[in-house]
């Protein structure tokens, strides 16, 4: 991408000087990626760790994805990580080294798009990003998120905020938290009823503009509401739940007419919240301090039990083929649409590695059939939020 076309997308002269230079000190600090690669992106706003950089054999993304086009085209890794867990939410949350030690893990095996949100312990993941991606930023991208109401850092959980000063308020603070230049893409978490979606997509259009965010997206939004923000300033993702277990997308026509519009999507909790990775059966106790999954009627005891078959049908599929219930969940994602980028999350390198492989794993449309038959016929029992939470997602 020339130079002009930079100020054409709205990026200035200054932050382009400023990121070429940054760009200069990351070759330096982390040599084992490709020199190229820091340069470029500031240049094109696409990240190019190459395939070829990463060591043979080493569990990796080596593939991209782009989500949207034209001027909304985000080319990204394959798979993201999505961070929310290692601090929040997930019970287990090993200390900040480690977490920010798997974070470069995670780069070294080529992911460039790391997930947050404002609302993650309210600033509290995104400054943990923020630390792990000292001197790596121009490498890759974050992704955060703006529109939960917050008085005093306490969540009001029954209004939502999307008013343009709470856009900007939030985009300034995550920018600092991470300190990055520019967002990758910045979403809007849940839908304001009292804020048309017309005027949420013009302020993140004045956003881009600005040069404060490279794209921008919506989460849990109904068909209706995306054709609405998309006539105003070009969509790039939809980060909405998707996995075996939740598979609303497809019922609503989000997913179609994402294809129609060319849009991208990130489905989220592409594990269905760990389930679908199998370590979790209805003795399993989450830290009553930091787990939301204890209050979700899908994770009860009796629901767990139940939903331990759908479980089971992935391992005995995965079994023949060497795959982990994880890595069938992850690739049947990955296969259902090119341009669908998960995002799961974890606080292992073990678990960041395997499931990095699923990247690597095709189906054929008969494995596909066999493995949503077999799915199909288990019916989910437990809803997967509650009354509150679910009356923020538009049907
Ligand atoms: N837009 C939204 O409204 C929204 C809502 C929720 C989440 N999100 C985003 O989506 C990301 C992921 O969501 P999530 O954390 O809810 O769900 P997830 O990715 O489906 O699951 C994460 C859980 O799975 C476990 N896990 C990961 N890999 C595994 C493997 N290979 N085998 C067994 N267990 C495995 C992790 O535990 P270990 O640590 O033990 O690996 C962790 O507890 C979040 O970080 C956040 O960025 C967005």
């Amino acid at each position: 991408m020339k130079k002009e076309q930079i100020q054409e997308n709205g990026i200035s002269r200054r932050g382009f000087l400023k990121r070429t230079a940054l760009a200069g000190a990351a070759i330096c600090i982390a040599p084992a990626l490709e020199k190229v690669t820091a340069a470029e992106k500031a240049i094109t706003g696409k990240s190019s760790v190459s395939a070829a950089t990463i060591p043979a054999g080493m569990a990796a993304v080596r593939a991209q994805r782009t989500l949207s086009s034209g001027k909304a085209a985000f080319t990204i890794s394959a798979m993201g990580f999505g961070c929310m867990g290692l601090n929040h939410h997930r019970s287990q949350s090993p200390d900040e080294k480690t977490c920010i030690r798997l974070i470069h893990e995670a780069i070294e095996r080529g992911v460039t798009l790391f997930d947050t949100a404002e609302s993650y312990g309210y600033h509290k993941n995104e400054k943990l990003v923020g630390e792990a991606l000292k001197g790596y930023t121009d490498r890759v991208f974050v992704s955060s998120k703006f529109g939960h109401k917050f008085v005093n850092g306490v969540q009001v959980k029954t209004e939502e905020d999307s008013t343009p000063t709470n856009i900007r308020r939030v985009c300034e603070n995550s920018l600092r938290n991470l300190g990055v230049e520019t967002l990758g893409i910045f979403y809007q978490h849940r839908v304001d009823p009292a804020t048309p979606i017309e005027v949420v997509a013009e302020t993140c259009g004045e956003l881009i503009r600005e040069g404060k965010i490279l794209h921008w997206g919506m989460c849990e939004v109904n068909a209706e509401t995306i054709r609405r923000a998309h006539k105003v300033c070009p969509v790039t993702a939809i980060q909405s739940e998707y996995h075996f277990m939740h598979r609303a997308v497809e019922e609503n026509g989000v997913l179609a007419l994402c294809e129609e519009l060319g849009i991208g999507f990130v489905p989220y909790s592409p594990l269905n919240r760990g389930f679908l990775g199998g370590m979790i059966n209805e003795y399993t106790r989450f830290d009553t301090a930091n787990d939301n999954r204890q209050t979700l009627p899908r994770f009860q005891p009796e629901a767990i039990r139940a939903n331990t078959r759908i479980v089971e049908v992935l391992n005995a599929f995965g079994r023949t083929r060497g795959i982990t219930t994880a890595q069938v969940a992850l690739a049947w994602l990955l296969n259902r649409r090119p341009f669908i980028v998960p995002i799961p999350g974890t606080t292992k390198l073990s678990h960041l590695e395997e499931n990095l492989r699923a990247c690597d794993i095709v189906f054929t449309s008969e494995e596909v059939t066999e493995l949503e038959k077999a799915v199909a016929a288990i019916p989910v029992v437990g809803s997967r939020y509650d009354a509150l939470q679910e009356s923020k997602i538009q049907k």
